[in-house]
């Protein structure tokens, strides 16, 4: 059988940088996410006698070698599941530039996971979508269920699954995606991470974080922006100070970063209430409430060294429909 499915990336309001167990990716910490609706991965996955190997391919660029193997690593951990032998032709395409901060592996995996299993024919509750999703890239597994996400670390792999916290619907958060470099990224997530320990930053920014889950799922729940916003940009700042004295550093800010950075703070200083947020790339997200879309839409304008801005509000996670790409 075909199936496609629709992931969402995610950007994470609590960050997940470095892993208890590489194999499994098993996170150190908690992170929290919203779905993100303008930036998606769309893949159709057929599992079929007729096709001799697993064939792979990206609509509107190209696989590195490295990437084709982790997909046929995904194809493998569904089959095994499923007790299947077939190859399977996978077709998939992104509606952002792949590389340029994590979440095209996110969406990627969701969309992955969600389709392999449809066309394999083997059903698995949302949880356990997620903990497959996560095999393939951590943070792949908080795309899966709807609006904003908790990934709970865990400490062995059935453990270590998400879940939603709240429908996208509970608050129009809007992110805007301002990209200032499109191309990939020189340090991957995994490998930046493999890394994590060498930091001597890494083990007061865990001390920390369990306070700071506390005061991100607080914020959602009360639909308290300031109190939300302030805790993403620490854990951000956090997080980017970790990556920066790992040794070799992982450095993902360039001038125009910083520049973006630097007119959200002043902004906010004027009295819009707009934080940022990094992941692991130069590229900027904008947060603010619906109520100031007109006036964020000015603002964002002025910014120069733009690439584009992919503009987004909290959506559903993935899921399955009907329009395949074969
Ligand atoms: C900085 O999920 O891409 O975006 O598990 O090694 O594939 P792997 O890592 P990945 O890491 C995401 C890191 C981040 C923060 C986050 O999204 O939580």
């Amino acid at each position: 059988m075909k199936a496609t499915a629709i992931a969402p990336a995610n950007i994470a309001f609590i960050k997940y940088w470095g892993k208890s167990n590489n194999e499994l990716r098993l996170p150190l910490n908690d992170s929290i996410s919203m779905n993100l609706s303008g930036a998606y991965t769309t893949t159709t996955i057929e599992f079929s006698p007729t096709v001799s190997r697993d064939e792979v391919k990206l609509l509107d660029g190209e696989f590195s070698e490295k990437e084709i193997a982790r997909v046929v690593a995904g194809l493998d951990r569904i089959r095994a599941l499923a007790g299947v032998h077939l190859s399977a032709r996978v077709v998939t395409q992104n509606s952002f530039p792949k590389g340029a901060g994590s979440a095209a592996s996110a969406s990627g995996f969701a969309a992955l996971t969600m389709a392999g299993f449809a066309a394999i024919g083997k059903t698995l509750s949302e949880k356990e979508l997620t903990v497959v999703a996560r095999l393939g890239s951590g943070s792949a597994c908080r795309s899966i269920p709807d609006g904003f996400v908790l990934w709970k670390s865990g400490d062995m792999s059935d453990h270590s699954y998400a879940y939603s916290l709240h429908p996208s619907s509970c608050w129009d958060i809007r992110d805007a995606l301002v990209i200032v470099d499109s191309r990939m990224k020189k340090i991957s997530t995994t490998d930046g991470m493999e890394s994590v320990v060498t930091s001597p930053h890494l083990a007061k920014r865990l001390a920390a974080l369990p306070q700071r889950v506390d005061r991100c799922i607080a914020a959602l729940r009360d639909k308290n922006f300031s109190m939300l916003g302030s805790v993403v940009e620490e854990d951000c700042l956090d997080m980017h100070k970790v990556m920066q004295t790992q040794s070799p550093p992982c450095v993902y800010w360039n001038a125009a970063t910083q520049k973006i950075m630097d007119a959200v703070i002043s902004w906010r200083m004027s009295g819009l209430p707009v934080y940022f947020t990094i992941d692991a790339g130069p590229n900027v997200h904008v947060l603010y409430e619906a109520i100031h879309e007109k006036e964020m839409a000015k603002k964002l304008l002025t910014l120069t060294d733009v690439e584009k801005i992919i503009y987004n509000k909290a959506t559903d996670g993935a899921k399955l429909v009907d329009q395949h790409l074969f």
